[in-house]
Parts: C-alpha cells; structure tokens; sequence
C-alpha cells in the first residue's frame, strides 16, 4: 500500500508524464512508496463544449476557473474512498511553502492538489473547500501544475524509504540545527569533491585531514556563515 496518494486536479495531465517517468520520482512509484493519480478537469466540464471556465463577473482580463466544475471534480474524486483528504489549492496568495511544511504534509494519507490556470479559482470554490492554499514563491506561474509538482517533489523524497538510510541520515538546507541551545534552520555547508586543485582553487585542508569532529565543526560554522550572508531572515 502507498503511504501517500496524490490526487492532481489539472486543465493538463499531460505536463506531469515527463517528470513522473523520471529519476527518483520514477522509483518511488514503481516502488509503490507513493501513488499519483491525475484528474483532467475538462472530463467535468459543462455543456457541449466541456466548459471549465468563465469571464470574470465585473469585467477585466482573463477567465476564471467555474467553482461549480471544480466542485463535482472534486466529489468524484473524494466518493472514490472513505479516508478524508486533504485538499490543496496552488495559488500565489497562499501560504508560503517551505521545508517544514513538506514534512508535515508527508504524514497525510491523501493529498488533493488542484492546479489553477488563466486568471485563477472562483474564490468561493476556495473559500468552501481548500484546507489550505500553498504558494510555492513570491512569482507568477502560468499553472499551478509547476508548483503541484514541486509539491510532489519535496513531499515524495521526506516519506519514510525513499531515501536509502545513508542518504536521509544528511542535513540539508533548512534542516534544524542547535545554535546557540535555538533549533535554527541553516543552510548547507559547502562541499567539495575530486580534484583537490581546481583552477587553483583548493579544497580547504580541515576536509583532508581525517578528523571527524573538527570537520564537523568547520561544516557548522560554514552553514551559520553562509545562512548569515544570504538568508539572514532564517537566523531571526
Ligand atoms: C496565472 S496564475 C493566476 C494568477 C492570479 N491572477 C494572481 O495574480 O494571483 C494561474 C494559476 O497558476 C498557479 N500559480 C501561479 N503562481 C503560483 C505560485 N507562486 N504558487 C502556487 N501556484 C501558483 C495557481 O494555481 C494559479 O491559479
């Protein structure tokens, strides 16, 4: 059984074939750690036409996604099975998305993620069933399947075994390290690899001298340094 199923809402199921069939995203899914299954939602569409959208009431450019259409997309999909869950809108006025966040949602069982395209969602389709709206940047996207699949990406690799035990063991960028007695989110360190002379640049001596704890100590000091430099914010 997966330990995670992600239900994609999108105008465009296509766009996610390429990345799915790819690299570590591939082997998480033929090892059956996550499932994903897209949902076209021009196949709830109304009319002849299969209408998905509308002009916006008040006038101004664009169309807009029909809440009534997202809504019965969104009922089949749930009625398929009684857990209840989580429903994800991509949207640039959502909440931030971060690191942490990846790794509270990679507990859930189930994840709606419903891609947004031309002008947006209608906002009481959002207002009545999102649990939440997740912007990925401070940026535009044509759709919000770019940011499903950034949703997918960081989510799929947090669930327990997909990364091998020597892989998960590794800090990365924003995991939580003590500072000064403060759980504090850092950036990595720098890391070098073969040759030790690059352009006649070298690899900083402490890394070739085989002791474990003054290496790790120069990493630490590295990340707060780097952290300090460019993202400041995270040390607040
Ligand atoms: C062109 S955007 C709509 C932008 C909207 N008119 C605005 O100014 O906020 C179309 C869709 O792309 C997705 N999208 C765009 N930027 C995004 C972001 N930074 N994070 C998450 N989704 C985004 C959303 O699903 C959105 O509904």
């Amino acid at each position: 059984m997966p330990k995670i199923t992600f239900e994609l809402i999108t105008l465009f199921p296509d766009f996610f074939e390429t990345p799915l069939q790819t690299s570590l995203l591939k082997k998480a899914l033929d090892k059956n750690l996550v499932k994903i299954n897209t949902y076209n939602l021009r196949d709830w569409g109304v009319g002849k036409n299969k209408q998905v959208d509308d002009r916006p009431f008040g006038g101004g450019p664009g169309m807009v996604l029909k809440p009534d259409v997202l809504a019965s997309c969104l009922r089949a999909i749930v009625s398929k099975t009684k857990d209840v869950p989580y429903v994800i809108v991509l949207d640039p006025a959502g909440t931030k998305y971060t690191q942490e966040r990846a790794l509270q949602l990679s507990r859930k069982d189930r994840l709606i993620l419903i891609c947004g395209h031309y002008e947006g969602i209608d906002e009481r389709f959002k207002k009545i069933y999102a649990d939440e709206e997740i912007s990925i940047g401070d940026y535009i996207l044509s759709g919000g399947e770019t940011a499903a699949l950034v949703l997918i990406d960081t989510i799929t690799r947090l669930v327990p075994g997909f990364l091998g035990k020597e892989e998960s063991s590794i800090r990365e960028s924003f995991s939580k390290v003590p500072v000064d007695g403060k759980q504090t989110p850092l950036l990595d360190y720098p890391v070098y690899t073969r040759p030790e002379d690059f352009e006649e640049r070298k690899v900083p001596k402490v890394l070739l001298s085989g002791n474990h704890k003054k290496i790790d100590l120069w990493r630490k000091n590295k990340a707060i340094e780097k952290t300090a430099k460019e993202r400041p914010d995270l040390l607040r």
